[in-house]
């Protein structure tokens, strides 16, 4: 299954990070925040990152060049509408996360995966946000049951596939997602 573009929401400690991965892991990836000081501020963070990366010998100094070429930070939300996954990493409040949610259906193909990563909130309530949301919502990081209203569970033929060592970056579906 191809992801295509990654799309990033939230260019703070972990948006910053994931970001940061998808980029080693040779995607496309577009960041955005709200406001362009949180966005340099989101790239320094990943642009350290990647030099941290080449000073361990752990990438090379021209993959890390073509790293940061294939970011795109923006405030325009609009710049997602192409993307292939969509990972929130915003504020761990609610209502934003699911004003996001509602603004994202809008905006992305009916085929764009929304995932949250949220660390405690109810990923069906930040779901419900969205009318795709339950065949495509998951979240990046491990949830508890308690955390997902198991009668808006369904079938999970649309997760992506568990990620292979070079691509860990989405949880593997799990009973503990959302999924459809
Ligand atoms: N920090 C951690 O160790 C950790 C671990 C696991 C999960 N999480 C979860 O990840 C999420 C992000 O946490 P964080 O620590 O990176 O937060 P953070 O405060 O470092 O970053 C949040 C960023 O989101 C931006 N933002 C807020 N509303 C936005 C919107 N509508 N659109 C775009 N950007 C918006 C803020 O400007 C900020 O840059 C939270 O849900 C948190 O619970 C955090």
């Amino acid at each position: 299954m191809s992801i295509g573009t990654v799309g990033v929401v939230g260019l703070g400690t972990m948006g910053a990070g994931i970001a940061q991965v998808c980029l080693e892991a040779g995607h496309v990836v577009v960041a955005r925040d709200v406001e362009q000081r949180f966005v340099d501020a989101g790239v320094a963070k990943i642009e350290a990152g990647l030099d941290k990366r080449v000073e361990k010998g752990l990438m090379t100094g021209p993959d890390a060049e073509a790293a940061r070429g294939r970011l795109t930070a923006t405030t325009d939300v609009d710049a997602l509408a192409g993307a292939g996954i969509v990972i929130e990493a915003i504020v761990e409040e609610l209502a934003p996360k699911q004003a996001l949610f509602a603004e994202l259906d809008r905006i992305c193909g009916a085929d764009t995966i929304l995932a949250t990563n949220t660390s405690a909130l109810s990923v069906s309530a930040v779901a419900s946000a969205s009318s795709r949301a339950l065949p495509s919502t998951v979240s990046t990081v491990p949830v508890k049951p308690s955390n997902v209203d198991s009668s808006l569970a369904t079938a999970t033929s649309r997760l992506p596939p568990a990620p292979d060592p070079s691509n860990q970056y989405v949880a593997p579906p799990t009973e503990t997602c959302d999924s459809g």
